[in-house]
């Protein structure tokens, strides 16, 4: 079933857990992770970036997202992830999905105040969410090699993440406090008193992007924090490569489809791992 991202948030509130938002922008990682929300029973985020265009469409894409997820018990968000401009996001309203988070991250203040207050009103003429990102993130999930160090300059102010809610009216907020996407290259150094300093001023969900390659104990500790939302991609589809090339090795698999089922087992293993470590942070 397909419900809101602001149904799901306050599950994640109430329980004391992060829901996990996961990427899926090839279909083995779509079923798998369905399979994997299935299995624990919690709700879940299923997103599609911008960014991920070039692998495939978010109309493409998008159907099957809706279609699986809508007829599955479990509940799902059909969420539009790093939206760079209101045409884009439109687009996803119009493939089916219903929430949205606008990436106004690297603009100037005022611009990405007055861009994110516009998908707002997109977004609030159809009752969706909207997620908001304050404070600059670097490296992104395309797997680029030169990424993977966080940069204290570039982390949430708290002041300005109180404005930023107040004039934007998102209903989530994405903020920077040590992660990065992509791969890490050197050991993550999260600022925890920073989250607790940025869920008081915001008085919104925050959202860790950047979920990746974290420890469970990193997850715990930012969960009991007050983070209520967790993305995550990039260590998925390395599983998903560490699989395939395990079957192409073998000169006797002759036909792809071998290749999308070893993807699909080795994504629901890792993906479900992720989502039990956030379901069991409850208190
Ligand atoms: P990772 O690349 O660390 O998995 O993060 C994904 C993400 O934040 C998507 O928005």
């Amino acid at each position: 079933m397909i419900i809101g991202l602001s149904e799901a948030l306050s599950y994640g509130e109430r329980h004391g857990i992060a829901i996990a938002a996961v990427n899926t922008p090839f279909f083995e990682a779509l079923t798998a992770t369905i399979a994997a929300a299935e299995r624990i029973g919690v709700p879940v985020i299923l997103q599609h970036a911008q960014v991920h265009e070039q692998v495939v469409s978010i109309e493409d894409i998008g159907a099957a997202m809706v279609a699986l997820a809508s007829r599955s018990e479990c509940p799902f968000v059909i969420h539009v992830d790093h939206g760079e401009d209101i045409d884009y996001i439109a687009r996803g309203f119009e493939a089916g999905f219903n929430s949205a988070m606008f990436d106004g991250s690297r603009l100037p203040f005022e611009e990405n105040v007055a861009r994110t207050r516009e998908v707002v009103e997109l977004a609030a003429g159809r009752g969706f969410g909207v997620e908001g990102e304050l404070g600059v993130m670097l490296g992104n999930e395309n797997g680029d090699p030169d990424q993977g160090i966080a940069d204290e300059a570039l982390y949430t102010d708290p002041e300005q993440a109180r404005e930023f809610v107040a004039r934007t009216g998102v209903g989530a907020l994405a903020a920077s406090f040590g992660t990065v996407h992509g791969m890490y290259h050197r050991e993550p150094h999260l600022s925890y008193p920073l989250i607790t300093e940025l869920v008081d001023a915001a008085g919104v969900p925050l959202v860790m992007h950047g979920g990746s390659g974290l420890s469970d104990e990193e997850y715990r500790r930012c969960i009991e924090h007050g983070v209520r939302k967790i993305n995550y991609y990039t260590y998925g589809a390395k599983v998903a490569m560490d699989a395939a090339r395990e079957v192409t090795a073998d000169p006797d698999v002759l036909l792809f489809p071998s290749v999308a089922v070893a993807a699909t087992r080795a994504v629901e293993a890792e993906v479900s791992s992720f989502i039990r470590t956030l379901a069991d942070s409850g208190k």
